[in-house]
This record gives structure tokens, sequence and C-alpha cells, in this order.
């Protein structure tokens, strides 16, 4: 995630800055850990900086940039490189001829930056991004013109990126293209914007067109031309943006929260991407402990709180089955202030969004005293607990901006399964052809959660006929436990209802007893092609049924076994045993937040709750 605006007018004016500036305030939600724009007369001018939009603004108050008729920005959520002011974009190319913003990930850039080095040109950040102004520039010297240079620069490049560019030599244009990340054109009176959504141009003006994947556009202040990456002339159909610019920000859903669920397709493919090296070793992204340490550690301790602990859940069942380590989940909290068992052999798998909460912080802190190595997944770059751990896997979930967690979580889970891999690799726990497939069926559940979500309006029927409840239970084995205490956690974040999670098999040790005529409960019904684990939560399905609860299951397409217990089914595609929480939790995160919905209440920010919580 990053936002990304373009523009070119027809006058010299400061119009354009002013025009990005507003378009970049739109976009803040996409990233905020630093901001850039640049402007195109002659000599390039640029101004960028670490943090949120208002130091850049700030800045650019005492040093404005020049009239001009085209100008560039960025909002950036940090992949490749720190939020720093030398990462921030937009990045100038080595003869400062163009200047380029990124939104996505140059999965070759070693390889370019070597092609590069040989001819004498180093890089001077540590982005991804950087390398892509070098070659533009390069290949714009060759032919004379920045759309030719820069449709030959993207036939480079592999990964998902928009790149908006603009060159010295060039004051009346702006190109961009797009390959996997998204890029809209606004189409104006005498200007032309081009932004990574309609918010980074709806103040301006409501017609716009969607570009397809592989595509260039040119735009002036009044032609907008667009091509294929092999350039040949595309027509594009316009359209008119009918959403304020509050609706725009949300991508049109009514909250953040929604547009969050819909994201979660793209966090777990960009969590995947790049991550596997030729020889299939995972790439940390920052890796600060020696391959030797980890093969020597007897024991994982994951630390974190609310949702992100629940990942930890799930990664215990991966972990342990993948690498036969014995890993212990605990709550951030309770780690620090009890006795932990912990020794150099330790690794400590800190889990956390945000990078800043102070209970995984201390627990962190603990660990390291300790002499444990702490490996921290990661959603926010440059980060507390990013900075002080030994190891950093960035999950690419980009910004969650409702407080309740719902993409960070299916992008932690995925990265824990990440790790596990990479563990079982080092270790030989598993050979690289058994990595490969389980790398392959992660690979195919982007699509597994797209379809989950595409059925979401039964989901909302359900919630809406269960307004009134008072309380729901959530009932789960093995990797569908986590799930159901997740499941629990969303609906009294959310909707203020009483609600608990249990391993189904404890319900005969207790929680039974709350179980009434009518009393609704979600089972997370594990595949049927593990036929024991399955036939043990239909017996748990049967004893609540039979004292009269409603029972409501999400269970894999073709279970037909539990059509004839359930009130209510779900369905989910089918999907491996371990992989299951990814599809699982969606119907429950959608369930919550409809009935929030339905009561009237504030979805993205609930009562007495905090999205970071700082404090101890
Ligand atoms: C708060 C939020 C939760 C989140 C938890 C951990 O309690 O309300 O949604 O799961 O913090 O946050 P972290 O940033 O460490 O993942």
């Amino acid at each position: 995630m990053c936002g990304i605006v373009g523009y070119v007018g027809g006058e010299t004016s400061t119009r354009a800055v002013d025009v990005v500036l507003e378009g970049l305030s739109r976009l803040e939600y996409r990233g905020y850990d630093s901001a850039g724009v640049a402007v195109g007369p002659g000599m390039i001018t640029q101004t960028k900086k670490a943090g949120k939009l208002q130091n850049l603004l700030d800045d650019l108050e005492a040093n404005p940039l020049p009239a001009s008729r085209n100008s560039i920005g960025h909002t950036r959520w940090a992949t490749h490189g720190g939020p720093t002011d030398e990462n921030a974009h937009p990045h100038l190319s080595f003869d400062g001829a163009v200047t380029v913003v990124h939104n996505g990930i140059i999965e070759n850039f070693f390889d370019l930056a070597r092609q590069l080095e040989e001819q004498g040109i180093t890089r001077v950040t540590q982005t991804d991004t950087e390398v892509v102004a070098h070659h533009l520039a390069l290949r714009l010297k060759e032919t004379g013109d920045l759309t030719e240079a820069l449709r030959e620069t993207v036939g480079e490049l592999e990964g998902s990126f928009t790149i908006v560019a603009l060159a010295g030599s060039e004051p009346d244009r702006v190109v961009a293209a797009r390959r996997n990340s998204p890029l809209v054109v606004g189409l104006g009176d005498g200007e032309n914007f081009v932004g990574s959504d309609v918010a980074a141009f709806v103040g301006q003006t409501k017609r716009a067109i969607e570009m397809g994947q592989d595509e260039i556009v040119t735009i002036t202040a009044t032609t907008v031309e667009i091509q294929t990456f092999e350039g040949e002339t595309v027509e594009r159909e316009e359209f008119t943006v009918d959403w304020n610019a509050d609706a725009a920000v949300k991508g049109g859903f009514d909250t953040f929260m929604e547009k969050e669920i819909h994201d979660q397709p793209t966090a777990v493919r960009d969590t995947l991407l790049g991550r596997m090296s030729e020889t299939g070793s995972l790439m940390l992204d920052e890796l600060r402990i020696e391959e030797s340490i980890l093969k020597r550690i007897d024991k994982i301790i994951v630390v974190a709180c609310g949702t992100a602990a629940y990942a930890g859940h799930v990664a215990k069942y991966a972990i342990e089955h993948w690498c036969r380590i014995p890993v212990e989940v605990e709550l951030a909290h309770e780690f620090r202030y009890r006795d932990p068992v912990v020794s150099e052999k330790t690794l400590v798998v800190a889990i956390t969004q945000s990078g800043e909460t102070m209970d995984t912080l201390m627990a962190v802190r603990h660990a390291r005293d300790q002499g444990a190595k702490v490996l921290a997944i990661v959603n926010a770059h440059g980060s507390t607990i990013a900075r002080e751990s030994d190891a950093v896997l960035y999950t690419h979930a980009g910004p969650e901006v409702a407080v309740a967690s719902t993409k960070a979580f299916v992008a932690q889970i995925t990265a824990t399964y990440l790790l596990g891999l990479y563990l079982a690799q080092l270790r030989g726990n598993k050979y690289s052809d058994e990595v490969l497939t389980y790398l392959e069926e992660l690979m195919a559940m982007p699509d597994k959660i797209a379809d989950v979500i595409a059925r979401e309006d039964e989901v909302k029927e359900l919630a809406r006929s269960m307004k009134d409840v008072t309380s729901v239970l959530f009932l789960g084995r093995h990797v569908g436990y986590p799930v159901a205490l997740e499941g629990a956690l969303k609906l009294k974040e959310l909707a203020y209802i009483h609600a608990e999670g249990f391993a189904a098999g404890e319900l005969k040790h207790g929680p039974i007893a709350l179980v009434e005529e009518g009393q609704p409960v979600f089972f997370i019904v594990p595949t049927p092609r593990r036929p024991l684990l399955h036939a043990k939560v239909l017996s748990n399905v049967q004893e609540v049924k039979a004292r009269g609860a409603r029972v409501l299951c999400i269970a894999e397409e073709g279970d037909d076994a539990v059509a004839e217990f359930a009130d209510h089914v779900l369905r989910i595609p089918e999907t491996p045993t371990l992989l299951h929480p990814l599809v699982s939790v969606v119907p429950l995160q959608i369930f919550a937040c409809a009935l929030a919905g339905e009561k009237g209440l504030d979805v993205d920010k609930p009562r007495n709750l905090a999205k970071s919580v700082t404090v101890e």
C-alpha cells in the first residue's frame, strides 16, 4: 500500500502542487510513514519528509516548490527500507532527469541494482523503487521520450507496481504504468490526474477511467493516451464517480472495516510476494539472527496481544507440525510478569500489527534480557518493536485503520506459515519440494478468501436476523479453536454482545451449561478430509443441538454431513487443514461487522478501544 497522485494542468502555477497535496491528504489512509512531492519544469525540484503528511506540509510552507504545470506525489507505507527522508518517494534518477513514485514491490530490484552498479550507478536509498528511476533515466537518454522510456523500463520489472514518473525535460506530461497495483485516471477541464484510487482527485473531478492490467497512460493538460506494455493503443470507457470524498477514501465502503475485510486477498498475496529465493529459502526483511542459531533453537514462544495472539495460536499448530519444535503461545503481558523459562536456545516470536503495543514491547525487551532471540512479525515499518527485535518479518497488509483487526490478522497468519516453512527447510524437517507444495497451497489462498467474501450477503442476512441476541458461543477444534476465539472477540469488540470462544472438546467440561433453547452457537467445522477431527466436531454439534441450540456452521463446500444438524451453514472452499483459518475467520468478521452496523454502532471506532495500546 502507498498513495500516489499525478497532475498536469495548462498553466504554470502553484495549483499543480496544491492539487497533489490535497490528493495525498485523501490518500493518507493508504500509508502515512513518509510523503513527498516533485515538480518538473527544467530541473526537477522535490521535497520529501519522514512521518505524517503534516511534516511535508510544514516544510513546504517554509520552502515552497516552484510553480509548474505538472507534479507527482506519494504517501508511503514502507516495504523496502525504513521510513526515513531518503527512502521517502519521489526518487530522483542519478542524473536528476526523471523522478518516480511507486506503489508495490519490485521483486528483482537486486538484479537491477547490480546492473546499475556495473555502469557505475550506486543506490543512495534502501528502497526497491530507486532502481526504477535510474533505469528510466537511462532509457530516456536513449529514446528521448518519457512514455517510451517507461514502457521499456517496465519490461524489465518483476513484481507488482504502479509507477508514476515525470521528466524535467517534459514539463507538460506525467506518465504512469500499472501492474497488479491500482491506478485510475481523472479527467478534468484543461487538466488531468492520475491516482491510486479516485480519492486522489475526487475533490477536482468526478470523471474517471480505470486503467487495465499492464497498461501505461500518458496525461497532458488536454489529452489522455493509454497503451499496453507492448505499445498497442487502448480505448477505455469513462465512468462517473458517484462517491463523495469521504466514501472515496473508504473505497466506496461505508466503513474502513468493510474495506479492510475486502482488502484481505491482497494482504495475503502481498505478504507472500517475493519471499522465496531461487533456492527456496525465506527472505526475512531484516535478519540479524544467524542461521546456525535458528538451527539450534529448541523452543519457540509466541508473544502477542488481542487478535495478534490468536494468529500466534494458529502458528503453534502449523510450526509444531512442520518443524517439530515445541511452540508456546502467551499473552505478552503475562509472559512479562511471570518467570518464563527462556534461554539462548529460545526463539521468541512477537506478533504485532502496530509494532507499538506496549505489552508486547515489554515482553520483547524481557525476552532479550534473558538471552533469547526475538523475531518480530510486524505490519508497521520502522516501529519500535521492529527496531528492537533481532529479526523482522514484515506483513504487507498496508495500513489498517479500523480498530478491530482483520486484514492484519490474515497477513500475520500468512507470515507465521512462511516462518514455519522456512524453519522446517532450514532444519531439515521438510524437503524443498514439500515446502514448495505448501507454498503453492498458500498462493491459492487469496482467491479462496475472495470466494468467501463474495458470499457476504448471506452472512449479512444472518446477522440481521440475530440483531437482538444477547449471547453467542463459538466452538472449534485444532486451528478452528483460535478462529472461534477470534470470532468471539470480534463480536465483543464491535457489537458489544457477550460472546465466548471455546475449544469444542471443552464443551462437556463446563460451557455446555450455558446452552439453552435458542442459544446461537457457531461451529468452525474442519475439513471432512480429516475424518477423525471432523467426526469429533460433528458430535459436539449434536450435543448442543440436542439441548435446543441454534447451530450455525462454517463448513467446507461438499460437507453434506453438517447440513443434517445445522440450522444454517456458511460455506467456505475446500482448504488444507492448517490453512483453514485464512478462510474460516472471514464469515465471522463479516458477521460481527454487519451485526454491529445493524445495531447502529461505530464499527471503525468501538467504544473504550484503541488501535494501538501504548500503555501497559
Ligand atoms: C488492540 C487492538 C486489537 C489488536 C491488539 C494488538 O487491543 O484493539 O485490535 O489486536 O491491540 O495490537 P498489535 O498492534 O500489537 O497487533
